[in-house]
């Protein structure tokens, strides 16, 4: 079987995030390893307008380039690493919106998470676990969770602590396992 193909999701867009550095650091990290590719995909990218779809996801019948690049993008991957900061408790409004663009470029795979926040971005990861599974994506136990008193200076400048570095293998064994497992329930 080919090598899974996982996108390392930037889940939050505003200018001077914190995310994107966040998001650098497990693609450097992931990189290291050769039973998976990995990439970036940066919400940034996408320039996606709230939800402008006329007809649900569920049909897969898009009307706009925008909706078409993004289903092209996930359609692509086999798994996903979610690297999101917790805002007012929750999921990012941005990356919220960019999973209800879609529905069955997500079905079927698995995904594991890399949060931030003063407590460690795990609200939103709790959040992102019930929306993952309405899109049928499994999500893995491991989880890495950065806090932005200790992993960041002045909440700014990232320095994760080392220690988090085998939270981010233990993650990734993870979906790349579950990732594998639901490839073949895929090409069936
Ligand atoms: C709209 C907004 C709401 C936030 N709410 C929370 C929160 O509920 N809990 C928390 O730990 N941090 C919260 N923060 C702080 C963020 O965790 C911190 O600013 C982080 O750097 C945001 O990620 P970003 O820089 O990638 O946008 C919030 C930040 C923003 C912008």
């Amino acid at each position: 079987m080919s090598k899974l193909k996982i996108g390392i999701i930037i889940g939050s867009t505003r200018p001077g995030r914190n995310a994107e550095a966040v998001a650098h650091w497990v693609h450097e990290l992931a990189k290291k390893r050769d039973d998976a590719e990995f990439e970036l995909v940066d919400l940034k990218d996408f320039a996606l307008p709230m939800l402008d779809e006329p007809l649900p996801a569920s049909l897969g019948q898009y009307a706009n380039p925008h909706t078409k690049a993004w289903a092209a993008k996930i359609g692509s991957l086999d798994a996903f690493v979610f690297v999101t900061p917790e805002y007012n408790h929750g999921v990012p409004g941005a990356l919220k919106n960019a999973i209800d663009y879609l529905f069955g470029e997500w079905n079927n795979k698995a995904a594991g998470f890399v949060s931030f926040g003063s407590a460690g971005g795990a609200r939103a990861v709790e959040q992102m676990r019930l929306i993952m599974a309405e899109m049928q994506v499994a999500t893995v136990r491991a989880q890495v969770m950065l806090s932005l008193f200790t992993d960041f200076e002045n909440f700014r400048t990232f320095k994760p602590g080392a220690f988090q570095e085998p939270y981010i293998t233990t993650m990734l064994d993870q979906v790349i396992a579950w990732g594998g497992a639901l490839k073949t329930l895929r090409s069936k």
